[in-house]
């Protein structure tokens, strides 16, 4: 018999002397097979696990499979001394059930505080078994807590019987005012024990939820197969029946009984899920009859990624790295120390444009299509939420996204929060265009993004006329009041931000009057690009960008550069190895975002561009670059906001420099995907790198032309997908191994890193391990 993971074991269950299992079909009997499994009732275990079923043969079958000590036909003989009995018979099955049991239980045993008796039950409605415990006791017990496991099989019987049947699966409780603590405590502990996961809800809720996420496929399973069996042609369609078919068949060929009693109790809540079915359906058959493409893809789109989206927004990860944990578990990177880099390479598409050619795209009119768009999490994110919001969306296959514009005014409410996983980007990019619309909205994130500032955007939306409410200290979720007049304004942006700068000049295309925002000092520009791209005229003059709402948007194709972003991680490595040689293709290299070209040529890296052109109006190039020694610099406070999220890697070249490199100016980047000051610092530190850190900078003195620049360690990546490649890097030069955690989100900017990084001679292997949790 397979074991139960021993960390979901509790206590709870010991003091269980007996428990009575009403019913030895699969359900029952895996549970009793599961609980034996968890140690109950075997070796030394004083529990014991009787049945009743009204079959005398499964009754032998499951003492014979050493499943129940015991067991009968009737219920009369088992009751004496059970503490905990679970009801596992059908739903329709359950009222004569519950009277039977009502008249064989003293009351005072299933009652007052502290009950004796404690009864479960399992069944997959909820206000139906409650109705028959009302009719059965006249009054709900504080000993009865409802519930409901959400697994089962196509097998029946307790020849069926898996232990393993409720492991990682779902347990429902809906306890009511009247269920005592410690009744609901020890049925939780009984389906922890068999590895289930428990949660609470209420009676009706749980219903409401069960009506559409199992009882309504299960309908229209039954009912897509019946009709086609009874079509002329059936005889055809089941012999040709390809896959999407016989999955409908599958999940068809469940329990008839057990079905109808469903339906029959959960009657209200399964008619109001098809009744939404039924708006759907008409939806999509109009957009059938009338050839509408944009229409049908738009559903078709949405609902093709669904399950992605919904699963990493349920647990608030990345995007797609939240199903990897899922499969694999927690994902570590472990970095060789030694080796040198040398190839020609093409890093994915730039992620500032990526989520921009999306969000515009989705706003102009006509069709956009969009070359080298990053595949990775946090552009991902951003186009499913422009799904939702009713836009069609065809790929991305191979960086190749078209996007179907719905026009300024086009998009539709979402159905609820949109969730733009680990980037701060869209969030900040999404808040100002969202301040402009017809509906309300929600913005969430991932762990990392619900800690970042949005008072930055919020506070000057107001100002705007926007209503937007934060969550305390201005930090997500964000929800954002539509239907508001917007007003230009000029603003003095407090801090360098290209993000900000782009979301008052998208709330700006909303509003009436120009909307003028000051920086600084230079941030990126590639929304002021794209949208002169897409015809809307946007002016400058020195340090301040304006453009006049109410004008609109045509769609232009997109071309996506490599992200210097990403190069950088290798323009670093050869940088510091001696030996290395390497060319990094179709580079973007606007004037806002070379910072780090900048940067490593003060610090004396043999670094050129070669093959420069303009493509979508964004300059690129191919980088070359070859080892020379550098040497540590004061890094011009001019070129902070140009290599803003450089700094992790930049890092990484000082610690191997001659010198000290200073960096000051760079309070920004301690409300980054993490405070990446002190992340590096703590990174370094574990390597052995000598630093000092200061408010808004650091110090970091360089090993210089030491063949081993530092030693080997573990590293915390914060779930920061820049300090992750940083330290990959690190180990070039490292005299030993370095192993870095939590690095599913380098798959936000930067998916297929590790492979690409082995190409060109890193010696750096993923580490799957860990539970997901
Ligand atoms: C970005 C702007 C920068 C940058 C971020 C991307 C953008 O953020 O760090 O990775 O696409 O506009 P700030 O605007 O907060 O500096």
């Amino acid at each position: 018999m397979a074991e139960a993971t021993p960390s979901r074991m509790t206590g709870g269950l010991v003091d269980e002397p007996k428990v009575l299992i009403v019913g030895l079909g699969l359900i029952g009997g895996s549970l009793a097979a599961a609980l034996r499994a968890a140690g109950f009732g075997q070796g030394g275990h004083p529990g014991t696990i009787v049945a009743c079923d009204p079959s005398a043969d499964e009754i032998a079958r499951g003492i014979d499979m050493g499943l129940i000590d015991s067991g009968a036909t009737q219920l009369a003989s088992l009751v004496e001394g059970a503490s905990l009995i679970v009801l596992a018979v059908p739903v329709l099955a359950m009222q004569s059930v519950m009277s039977e049991l009502a008249a064989l239980l003293p009351e005072a045993q299933v009652s007052g505080g502290a009950p004796q008796v404690v009864v479960t039950d399992v069944g997959s409605t909820k206000a139906a078994v409650r109705d028959c415990a009302l009719r059965a006791f006249g009054r709900l017990p504080s000993g009865l807590v409802l519930g409901h496991p959400i697994a089962g099989s196509e097998k029946s019987g307790v020849s069926a019987a898996n232990p393993r049947l409720y492991v990682d699966h779902k347990v429902i409780l809906t306890p009511t005012s009247e269920t005592s603590p410690g009744a609901l405590a020890r049925v939780t502990a009984l389906w922890r024990a068999c590895g289930a996961e428990v949660l609470e809800m209420d009676v009706a809720r749980h219903d409401q939820v069960l009506a559409r996420t199992s009882h309504l496929p299960h309908l229209l399973a039954f009912s897509l197969v019946d009709t086609l069996a009874r079509q002329d042609e059936r005889l055809e369609i089941f012999r040709y029946a390809a896959g999407g078919f016989r999955d409908f068949t599958r999940i068809a060929g469940s329990d008839p009984v057990m079905w109808r009693d469903i339906f029959t109790a959960n009657r209200e809540a399964v008619l109001t899920a098809l009744n939404d079915f039924e708006a759907g359906l008409a939806r999509l058959k109009l957009a059938v009859e009338r050839g509408d493409s944009d229409a049908m893809l738009a559903i078709f789109d949405r609902a093709s990624h669904a399950r992605h989206y919904f699963d990493s927004l349920l647990n608030q990860t990345s995007y797609q790295a939240e199903y990897q944990m899922q499969q694999q578990g927690k994902l570590t990177f472990r970095a060789a120390p030694g080796g040198r880099v040398a190839g020609r390479i093409r890093v994915p598409g730039d992620k500032s444009i990526s989520h921009r050619s999306i969000m515009l795209g989705a706003l102009a009119e006509g069709v956009t299509e969009v070359k080298g768009f990053l595949e990775g999490e946090d552009s991902l994110a951003t186009l499913q939420a422009f799904r939702e919001m009713g836009v069609a969306i065809e790929g991305p296959h191979q960086g190749r996204v078209i996007v179907h514009g719905v026009g300024m005014h086009g998009l539709k409410a979402p159905a609820g929060p949109l969730y733009v996983g680990n980037a701060g980007t869209a969030m900040r990019l999404f808040a100002g265009l969202l301040a402009g619309q017809a509906f309300d909205s929600e913005l969430i994130g991932d762990a990392s993004l619900t800690k970042r500032p949005m008072g930055r955007v919020a506070d000057p939306l107001r100002l705007m006329g926007a209503k937007i409410d934060t969550a305390e200290g201005g930090r997500p979720p964000l929800k954002i009041h539509g239907r508001q007049p917007l007003k230009g304004i000029d603003y003095d942006m407090p801090m360098a931000s290209a993000q900000v700068k782009s979301c008052l000049l998208l709330a700006g295309l909303y509003a009436e009057g120009e909307t003028r925002v000051r920086e600084p000092a230079p941030t990126r520009d590639h929304t002021e690009r794209m949208l002169a791209g897409f015809g809307y005229e946007v002016h400058r003059e020195g340090d301040t960008c304006w453009l006049r709402g109410g004008g609109k948007l045509t769609a232009a194709p997109i071309d996506v550069p490599s992200d210097i972003s990403s190069a950088t991680f290798f323009l670093v490595a050869a940088a510091i190895t001696p030996g290395s040689n390497l060319t990094l293709e179709h580079v973007g290299i606007n004037p806002t975002r070379i910072g780090v070209i900048n940067i490593l040529k003060l610090m004396g890296a043999d670094l050129w561009l070669a093959n420069e052109q303009e493509v979508g109006g964004e300059p690129v190039a191919d980088l070359h670059i070859r080892y020379a020694p550098l040497k540590g610099i004061d890094i011009p406070l001019d070129q902070v906001p140009l290599a803003i999220d450089e700094f992790p890697a930049l890092f990484i070249a000082a610690a191997n420099a001659t010198g000290v490199t200073r960096l000051r100016g760079a309070e920004e980047l301690r409300v980054k995907e993490s405070d990446r000051i002190q992340a590096m610092a703590d990174g370094l530190a574990a390597i052995g790198v000598t630093h000092t850190v200061v408010e808004d900078g650091i110090d970091i003195v360089g090993a210089g032309d030491r063949e081993i620049a530092y030693g080997g360690g573990r590293i915390d990546s914060l779930g920061d997908h820049r300090i992750a490649m940083s330290f990959v890097v690190a180990a070039l030069r490292a005299g030993e191994e370095i192993v870095i955690d939590d690095c599913a989100n380098v798959a936000t900017s930067f998916p297929g890193f590790t492979e690409l990084a082995r190409t060109v001679g890193l010696m750096v292997n993923e580490e799957r391990g860990g539970s997901a949790s």
